[in-house]
């Protein structure tokens, strides 16, 4: 387990007031900070992933996936980070709106055996689900693929499905030589080539570094599943047979109200929470499944796309049912950013491998922005393949696909672009200045150079 201690001693208390972490002007009733610092050692290890013999892999605390962690609205988070890898790396913390010092983009390498001290705050309203992974320059796929990812979870006070069991589902996909070593072929092998166009698959998936695992359930009830795609590029379609999904929320936290669906995409980098209403008898079994998805170019399309594959059992117990809970018909307040305070476009066009017609480079910025701005971003792929977008830092609202307005406003940090889809969204950098990545999540294209920077600076230049 991470060592995660939750200090509420006066010692604790006067370092996060030494940190500035107290938080609010002067005369602000709200309660002080509450301090939680851990320490995650990213190191290599000998892991059973498979049946039948360990594999060399990458691991955060020794475990894959890394450990959950756990933090709520308002508290100030001091992570001690130590690289036992034998390359740079980095922690970034996937949807949080941190400063960008914390970001672990690839412009903060840690060397090897070096530490890093990441410091955020979280802010009221980032309640959600998020993650963590490295997002070292051009090393953030394989570092990946070897175990380097986990689970955030940030709680707010006042959860409106509190007391609702939950359960954290992150999914990840890889592929094994058969000595049981995760295969990464080179690139200029034809499985390389065909990764670095795709982005990498494998047709071994894991929910929490398990395959196949169960999940228990008592007729009637509700569970509230966090789920979490880790994979590098595979897109999952989720269905339960006989069972409805009631969507709650997103990547940046919950929606204002719930909304049925019968089979929920998700995307690479995604985040999605559902409640799951154990509609079947005691006893009885149903398997999470992800269906086909056609995300691919047709010359690379894998010949084994349209195969349905297992994730997870359900297993009802055989306690007889229980009256299941009412979800409240409305979560919290998603207030649309306003369209008429936006004081720039930019227009970001996808093709196979660039941004814009370039490569990403460190030293260059791409986008200029400036502190308090409201924008609208137009996300325009003009290849036959799915690209999903994400950027760092801030969280945005989807406002059309080809034009067709999004139903209600809810909080994003990745949008997947679609095969010749032109996605609008509007974001306002309320704070932080600094350089941000933008990029495309398939960590393949990320690696290859599909990222640009963008710098939001507090003076217009
Ligand atoms: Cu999930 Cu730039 O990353
Ligand atoms: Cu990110
Ligand atoms: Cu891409």
């Amino acid at each position: 387990m991470v060592s995660m201690r939750p200090l509420r001693s006066v010692a604790a208390l006067a370092l996060c007031a030494l940190l500035g972490a107290s938080g609010g002007p002067a005369g602000n009733t709200r309660p002080a900070a509450r301090l939680v610092e851990l320490t995650l050692t990213a190191a290599p290890a000998r892991l059973s992933l498979v049946a039948g013999g360990t594999t060399d892999v990458l691991a955060f605390n020794g475990q894959v996936p890394g450990p959950t962690l756990e933090f709520r609205e308002g508290d100030h988070v001091v992570i001690h980070f130590r690289n036992q890898l034998p390359e740079p790396t980095t922690i970034h913390w996937h949807g949080l709106h941190i400063p960008s010092t914390s970001d672990g983009s690839p412009l903060y390498p840690v060397e090897p055996g070096a530490t890093y001290d990441y410091v955020f705050d979280i802010l009221p309203g980032a309640a959600g689900t998020y993650w963590y992974h490295p997002h070292p320059d051009h090393r953030s796929g394989y570092q990946i693929a070897k175990g380097l990812y986990g689970a955030i979870i940030i709680r707010a006070a006042d959860d409106p499905l509190a007391g609702i069991p939950e359960k954290v589902l992150v999914l990840s996909d890889n592929r094994f030589t058969p000595g049981g070593e995760v295969d990464l072929p080179s690139p200029e092998s034809p499985q390389g080539e065909i990764d670095e166009e795709n982005g990498r698959e494998g047709d071994v998936f894991f929910v929490n570094g398990k395959i196949m695992p169960t999940i228990s359930i008592r007729s009637g009830e509700v569970q509230r599943w966090r789920i979490v795609n880790a994979s590098a590029a595979r897109v999952y379609r989720l269905a339960l047979a006989g069972h409805e999904f009631v969507q709650v929320g997103t990547d940046g936290g919950l929606f204002e109200h719930p909304v049925p669906l019968h089979e929920l995409v998700l995307a690479n980098g995604e985040r999605a929470e559902l409640l799951v209403r154990a509609t079947g008898a005691p006893g009885s079994r149903a398997v999470l499944q992800t269906l086909p998805y056609d995300r691919y170019a047709p010359q690379t399309r894998p010949a084994d796309w349209n195969v349905p594959r297992d994730l997870l059992t359900l297993q009802y117990t055989d306690e007889a049912p229980v009256a299941p809970v009412t979800v409240p018909a409305r979560l919290r307040a998603v207030h649309a950013l306003d369209t008429t305070k936006v004081t720039a476009r930019r227009f970001i066009v996808f093709s196979q491998g660039l941004i814009n017609g370039r490569m990403m480079d460190m030293h260059r910025v791409d986008e200029r922005a400036r502190l308090g701005a409201t924008e609208i971003w137009q996300i325009e792929n003009v290849v036959g393949m799915d690209h999903p977008f994400h950027l760092h830092g801030f969280q945005f609202q989807v406002l059309d696909r080809n034009g067709v307005p999004e139903p209600f406003p809810a909080w994003k940090d990745m949008v997947n672009v679609r095969k010749h889809e032109t996605v609008r969204f509007i974001v306002r950098f309320d704070d932080y200045a600094g350089k941000w990545m933008y990029h495309c999540h398939i960590l393949d294209h990320e690696d290859h150079g599909m990222m640009g920077i963008l710098e939001v600076t507090s003076t217009r230049r």
